[in-house]
């Protein structure tokens, strides 16, 4: 999201609005359609102090959830029959504070939640590619804090492929 018109002018940084009327943005009206999009939104409130205000990031569990419904609806009417979508994300849990036996069903958000979304928005699934956290998010530190709090750590990223 960082603007760097000199070095990269191809990425322009742009907010979705989660109450925003896409419907009228120019991409709707382009003949070219993607082939691929890459699609690596925040980790449900992982990171929020560290993105802009307008991140997803700030929303409710429900409304975070809501608002990717609606952005994979919006993704498929930009689509064409082959257009691919990589999907990157995660589990996430309260894993700095929830240990694992309290651990409650539909408290966090599983990699099978967004899935469930993608379903219901017409998308279909071809591959689960695992992509590991590097050792370095998981220092020592970390490791000894959760060991103590007796919390199952989330290891992995997942990149789902669908179409
Ligand atoms: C997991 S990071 C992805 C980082 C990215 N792949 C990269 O290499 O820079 C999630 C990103 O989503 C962005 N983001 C959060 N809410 C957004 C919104 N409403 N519109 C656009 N981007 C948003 C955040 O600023 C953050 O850069």
């Amino acid at each position: 999201m960082d603007d760097r018109p000199d070095t990269r002018p191809e990425i322009e940084p742009y907010h979705w609005n989660p109450d925003g009327i896409w419907e009228d943005l120019p991409v709707m009206k382009s003949k070219d359609k993607p082939d691929l999009i890459i699609c690596d939104p925040p980790y449900f409130d992982k990171k929020a102090d560290e993105y802009a205000k307008e991140s997803i990031s700030g929303l409710s569990r429900q409304t975070y959830l809501k608002f990717l419904e609606n952005f994979f609806i919006f993704l498929k009417k930009i689509s064409k029959k082959n257009t691919r979508l990589a999907f990157i994300n995660s589990d996430w849990r309260d894993f700095q504070h929830c240990p694992a036996d309290k651990e409650e069903p539909g408290q966090g958000i599983l990699v099978v939640d967004y899935y469930d979304i993608f379903k219901k928005t017409g998308w279909a699934l071809t591959h689960v590619i695992q992509a590991p956290l590097s050792s370095e998010r998981f220092n020592a530190g970390v490791v000894s804090a959760m060991q103590k709090k007796k919390i199952l750590g989330v290891v992995s990223r997942y990149v789902m492929i669908l179409r």
